[in-house]
């Protein structure tokens, strides 16, 4: 199985620490493929919001040199591992600058129908706030991506570095880990496509409607790439799900 690993810091510490932990025991369970990115090396600009992957084509992004390399190794996973530490209270700006990037793979825009099938795990370590808002930003824009299920651990080092968690808690977040990666790898393996969140749902029957009207009244002109999407999938007599 591939799996694409969007790791959202160039840090080798403890959400790494982490990460390594879940990949080896993903490793353990069968045979795994991992394809690593580090942010923000490997996505270093910030969107330029010129829409021009929103109006026209994702090939247009002035980025499209870092963004088209990442894209196809998303499009061809089987899953995908984003992980990030906590900056103030968040995901650190890389992260967002990665996901600003690919506002165009969002269901009322042009998401691919590969997306429906994927899974998806956030991991995030944190000093002592909640790792709650800091993955939350990536599970909703996953959730806009169509991804089919994504699961998420979060935890509270209390410590700058791995070694230096207390023995007792730190033997409990490697039992947790482990016992997620062994999931996650099941989960994956068994190709089962799950029933797409109320949320996924939601968005695209509200924007189908929205298109149709669009097409009828020939009104807004960003929504013509859409509109063309939409049509080569026949998403407006069928859905993605
Ligand atoms: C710039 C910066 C901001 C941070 N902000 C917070 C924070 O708001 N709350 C918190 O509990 N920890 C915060 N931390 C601590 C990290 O979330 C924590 O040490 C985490 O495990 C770091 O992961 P890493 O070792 O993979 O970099 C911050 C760390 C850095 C470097």
């Amino acid at each position: 199985m591939k799996i694409v690993v969007i790791h959202g810091s160039p840090r080798k510490g403890n959400t790494y620490a982490a990460a390594q932990l879940f990949m080896n025991e993903m490793a353990q369970s069968g045979e795994v493929t991992f394809i690593e990115y580090f942010l923000p090396k490997d996505l270093p600009e910030f969107c330029a919001g010129c829409y021009l992957c929103l109006s026209d084509s994702e090939q247009k992004c002035p980025h499209a040199g870092y963004t088209l390399k990442i894209f196809a190794d998303l499009l061809a996973c089987d899953a995908m591992i984003f992980t990030t530490p906590v900056y103030v209270l968040q995901t650190p700006g890389a992260v967002k600058a990665f996901f600003d990037h690919f506002s165009w793979l969002f269901i009322v825009h042009r998401a691919p129908p590969e997306m429906f099938a994927k899974k998806s795990f956030v991991l995030s370590t944190t000093a002592g706030a909640g790792t709650g808002a800091a993955m939350k930003t990536i599970i909703t824009n996953l959730k806009f991506w169509g991804i089919n299920r994504i699961y998420s651990y979060g935890f509270a080092m209390r410590a700058i570095d791995w070694d230096a968690v207390i023995p007792k808690r730190r033997a409990k977040y490697e039992r947790k880990l482990k016992a997620s990666a062994r999931r996650f790898y099941k989960e994956v393996a068994s190709g089962k496509k799950r029933s797409p969140y109320l949320l996924t749902r939601f968005m695209f029957y509200f924007r189908r409607g929205m298109l149709k009207k669009d097409m009828s009244t020939q009104s807004d002109e960003s929504a013509v790439a859409d509109i063309k999407h939409w049509q080569a999938q026949n998403w407006f007599k069928s859905n993605p799900f």
